[in-house]
């Protein structure tokens, strides 16, 4: 019996070597010291043993159990051990090679530009205000006294979503807005995006232009002028040469667009300003009664003026830019410039 002990402990240690899996040594572990393992079985034989081996038996039965179950154990430590070691290996982190750069983006020159007028009509007191992108036939055209028959609302100048729905084609649909919302004095920019289907080196499909409006007691076509040559200048420069040349809207009454001396040739004429010397920069005038009266405001107690800007016509201008197609091409090379 004494034998069979020790050539289950031998057959034991020679498995040992070959379970290098924690699997394969908790395998071994139940195979040989596991309630129905071999040793187990072994020991529970023990009766039918000479009496006088009995006390061998068992001594030499705990001391394989003890020898076998502690070196399994060793086994595992080592197993676990170089597992971390592995893992450490792959990880490496070399400290000494330089970090990865973190690349910051900016903003679009589009939205630089609109945030820099916003930002010097703020200095006078305008509130900014948003209004929607598609918009009613109302909003548009007629509350803005733009006749059924007028060109503007043909099919080729405006993109009609249904019959009576567009989609914006000027900002001036959020003068109404505000003006129905708010009673006197308004002090208003509203930038943002509008739709008209042209496509060529000054025009996109889309571009962004700010609407400006003030209605107070007593505003005059003298506030209108300081108003346009201080956000001008700060814009322009000092120097820039403006003049307010008469026009027309159907929603003001006087109209006036204002023209700066070419910022390009100094007003000798060239390409950009299709030899005048002066570039057309915005449209303006003084709130006709008739938008007034729309909107439930008296003609005869306020006065107002309104302007409205292209942003692309003056970032263009700005930064001598000669096809506006390349603000929406999201060249990278041609963004990261600004
Ligand atoms: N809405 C005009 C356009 O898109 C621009 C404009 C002209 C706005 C005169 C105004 C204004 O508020 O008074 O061409």
């Amino acid at each position: 019996m004494l034998k069979t002990l020790n050539e289950l402990e031998n057959k034991a240690m020679l498995e040992l070597p070959g379970a290098t899996s924690e699997d394969a040594l908790n395998e071994l572990r139940t195979r040989y010291l596991g309630r129905k393992g071999l040793l187990t079985q072994m020991l529970r034989q023990i009766s039918g043993v000479i009496a006088e081996e009995r006390p061998l038996f068992g001594k030499r039965s705990n001391e394989i159990k003890e020898s076998l179950s502690h070196a399994i154990d060793e086994a595992l430590e080592k197993l676990k051990a170089s597992c971390k070691n592995d893992v450490l290996l792959k990880e490496t982190i070399d400290v000494t090679l330089p970090g990865r750069a973190v690349r910051l983006g900016h903003l679009h020159p589009i939205t630089r530009v609109s945030q820099e007028i916003c930002r010097i009509f703020a200095r006078m007191g305008f509130n900014v205000v948003e209004g929607p992108e598609v918009e009613t036939d109302y909003y548009n055209f007629e509350a803005l006294n733009i006749p059924k028959d007028h060109p503007a609302r043909d099919m080729q100048d405006t993109f009609y979503v249904e019959d009576n729905i567009v989609l914006r084609t000027h900002t001036s649909p959020v003068q109404i807005r505000t003006m129905e919302k708010m009673k006197p004095p308004v002090r208003i920019l509203s930038p943002g995006r509008v739709y008209r289907p042209d496509s060529d080196v000054s025009h996109t499909p889309m571009f962004h232009q700010i609407e400006g409006l003030m209605v107070d007691k007593g505003v005059t076509f003298g506030d209108l002028k300081g108003t346009l040559t201080y956000f001008l200048k700060q814009i322009f420069g000092d120097d820039i040469l403006l003049r307010f040349r008469p026009s027309f809207f159907p929603f003001t009454e006087p109209s006036a667009e204002v023209d700066i001396k070419c910022v390009m040739c100094g007003g000798k004429g060239c390409r950009v300003c299709g030899q005048s010397g002066w570039l057309e920069i915005l449209g303006s005038g003084m709130v006709d009664p008739a938008v007034f009266e729309n909107v439930g405001y008296d003609p005869e107690e306020v006065t107002g003026f309104a302007f409205g800007l292209g942003v692309e016509r003056i970032a263009m201008l700005k930064y001598g830019i000669s096809d506006i197609r390349l603000f929406f091409e999201n060249d990278w090379r041609f963004l990261e410039q600004f």
